[in-house]
């Protein structure tokens, strides 16, 4: 493997090798010693030497080609739209199918607008993005046998911009794109500007900036949270610019946006790969105002469960393209991809989104939900579904019902970790402990020993809930021991053996819990009185009536009924909850993670809900449907409920089938 400066020094050696430069004029204009050293090689580009040796510990995940092509194009396409008279339909076939023959006219407008655009990628790494753009242009020029096409290009290359901490990566970019236009002489290297600088706490940002401000922000953003990386942030929160924008929880990357959208100006576009977790996540919500406030959404992709980053499995991503001024009334498009198979090129790629069906036009006032999240509807089928479920709801869930999630012990068992960590060799040996042990939660041979001790009770899974009814037949016990429990001999001589893990637990050692007691308890009666519980996640929307003692983990969330003389009966929230409609509604909320649904407490509290004409009947199917579950019955509730919300009968067929494809 060989290093970051030796990766440099054969980037160096190629540009040498293809151009006409010296090898003196390459290493004075790049500041580089190109040493005669062992890797002739070059095999391997900057940004996949990156992603292997730093991607980890930087948050980097670097842009494939295609999906970098595809951004400039998006992004030249709406800034042009903007800014001249060219059609759609003539931009689309310029930009997005590459026909680069222009008439007279055109090629007059086009590149008089190129001649000015100012663009900047704030984190530019390897410089995917800036490379592209500039050979866009060339392709252009080429295609339209332009006389002066490296002027120009060495023109338009003073209005780019690239800023990056990592300065080999600034270097890295200024030798490959001029390993691509193999420059003949030293007037003709192109240079861009670049800035080493950070971003987001560096003082000598705001010096970096033209007047006018950029036409085009564009980029891939590090994704790194608060979480794991607070000395990151607690620095950041040092500059002016850090603290402005921190807010607990959030992401490195939001401050791309905040600092991607100042910096551009009214007639700018700004279009940005991240992860996709920001439009719902509460660590945003500063953000979302942001946003809401200072300029409108073009377009959002959501990638749903297709890979951008090959080793990033399991990240959900979207691409969003943004203008600053405020102008009302713009509609907005969504689009979500289904396709999991990754294309690879550029031109299957737009394909891929021109083909997607799943996206829908909607007025920016839809786009924010009564939490201020942003909702991404699947489709205009769904965002009319949902717009009459909302223009119904008089109320939300949180006005008749409290939301509560399960209890953590803290050290259900003893873990691997616990194990390797936190015990010692002495206390191991004296009390054979072993990995797997209980501590608080066991089965019920196990429970015996406690006897009759009311702490011990059943311990559910969020597997043992299903629809409308749940499980009752548990082989597991908790010891539920809260801060009414007195520690007696039997609980002292099980839990003593564990002391030194118990301990350690973070409200144990803040001196809130004593060390035998369990780390959070709930009031019991969340889990002892009438309730609905529900999985915080899972494939379907799955929520069971239970009137029994269920104690649960924090993975299960537990609904109640508020003491309030208005009320709505359980049994009316848990049709409602369970039915086809309500299926829909839920997956178009809450966190993006592929077609799971994701639960929650907010997205719970929040979910609009309103008086049902058809109560008592739904109250009654609902019933026996938590006694005995039949398709029948089923049936026979989303009847009741499609006739309550008057769903029409093309909106029933589009609700049964959305519903029928996924389960
Ligand atoms: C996700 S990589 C993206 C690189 C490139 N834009 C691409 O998509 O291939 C993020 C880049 O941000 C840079 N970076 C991280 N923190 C930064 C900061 N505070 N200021 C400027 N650049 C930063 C890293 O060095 C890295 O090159």
């Amino acid at each position: 493997m060989i290093n970051e400066k030796q990766y440099i020094n054969n980037l160096g050696k190629l540009l040498f090798k293809k151009s006409g430069l010296t090898i003196n004029c390459i290493e004075e204009t790049f500041n580089l010693k190109i040493s005669n050293d062992q890797s002739k090689k070059i095999t391997k580009n900057f940004d996949s030497f990156i992603l292997e040796s730093k991607r980890k510990n930087t948050g980097s995940f670097y842009t494939p080609d295609y999906i970098a092509k595809y951004m400039v194009s998006k992004a030249l396409f709406e800034y042009f739209k903007n800014n001249t008279s060219l059609s759609d339909q003539r931009l689309a076939s310029i930009f997005y199918s590459r026909k680069y023959k222009l008439n007279k006219n055109e090629k007059d407008i086009i590149l008089n607008v190129f001649k000015d655009l100012t663009v900047a990628d704030l984190s530019c790494g390897g410089g995917i993005f800036l490379i592209n753009y500039i050979k866009l242009v060339k392709e252009i020029l080429l295609v339209n046998n332009f006389d002066e096409s490296r002027k120009f290009l060495k023109e338009i290359s003073k209005n780019v911009h690239a800023y990056d901490i990592n300065a080999l990566a600034i270097k890295s970019l200024l030798l490959e794109l001029n390993i691509y236009f193999e420059p003949k002489s030293r007037e003709e290297i192109i240079l861009i500007n670049t800035h080493n600088l950070d971003v987001i706490s560096s003082k000598n940002f705001d010096e970096s900036i033209p007047e006018s401000g950029y036409d085009i922000v564009i980029g891939n953003p590090p994704y790194l949270g608060e979480k794991g990386n607070k000395k990151l942030f607690n620095n950041i929160k040092k500059s002016r610019f850090g603290q402005r924008y921190y807010e607990g929880k959030m992401d490195l990357f939001y401050y791309f946006i905040y600092r991607g959208i100042n910096v551009m100006n009214t007639s700018g576009v700004l279009i940005y790969l991240t992860t996709n977790y920001f439009i719902t996540a509460d660590g945003a919500k500063k953000l979302r105002n942001f946003l809401k406030d200072n300029g409108h959404f073009i377009e959002i992709i959501n990638f749903n469960e297709y890979n951008i980053f090959e080793d990033a499995r399991g990240q959900h991503n979207l691409i969003f393209t943004y203008r600053k001024n405020k102008d009302e009334n713009t509609k907005m498009l969504l689009r979500t991809i289904e396709e999991k198979r990754v294309v690879n090129n550029f031109e299957a790629f737009i394909n891929l989104i021109d083909s997607c069906t799943n996206k829908c036009f909607i007025d920016e006032e839809f786009l924010f939900n009564e939490r201020n999240e942003i909702q991404l509807y699947i489709n205009e089928n769904h965002f009319s579904i949902i717009k009459k479920i909302k223009n119904q709801s008089d109320y939300q869930l949180m006005d008749f019902f409290n939301v509560n999630q399960g209890l953590v012990s803290g050290a259900d068992r003893v873990s691997k970790y616990n194990y390797n960590k936190k015990l010692s060799q002495g206390c191991i040996d004296l009390y054979n402990i072993n990995i797997g042990d209980p501590i608080y939660v066991m089965n019920k041979e196990k429970s015996t020993i406690f006897q009759e001790k009311n702490y011990v009770k059943h311990f559910y899974k969020n597997s043992d809930i299903n629809k409308f009814s749940v499980n009752e037949n548990t082989n597991k016990r908790i010891l539920y021991i809260d801060q009414s429990v007195e520690l007696d001999e039997l609980l002292k001589s099980h839990l003593l053996p564990y002391k030194e893990i118990l301990q350690e637990r973070r409200e144990v050692r803040t001196g809130s819990r004593k060390w035998f007691e369990i780390q959070w308890a709930r009031d019991k009666n969340i889990f002892e009185q009438e309730k609905i519980v529900v999985p915080q996640r899972s494939r379907s929307n799955i929520f069971a009536y239970s009137s029994e003692s269920f104690y649960g983990s924090a993975d299960i969330y537990y609904i109640t009924s508020k003491k309030l003389l208005l009320k709505f009966p359980l049994f009316a929230l848990l049709g409602l909850l369970n039915s086809k409609l309500f299926y829909l509604y839920l997956s178009n909320i809450g966190k993006k993670k592929g077609n799971m649904l994701e639960l929650y407490a907010t997205p719970l509290k929040h979910l609009l809900i309103k008086k049902l004409n058809q109560e008592e009947a739904i109250i009654e199917v609902s019933k026996r449907l938590s006694k005995a579950f039949s398709n029948e019955l089923f049936d026979k509730l989303n009847q009741l409920i499609y006739l309550d919300y008057h769903i029409s009968d093309k909106e029933i067929d589009f609700i049964e089938n959305f519903y029928n494809n996924r389960h």
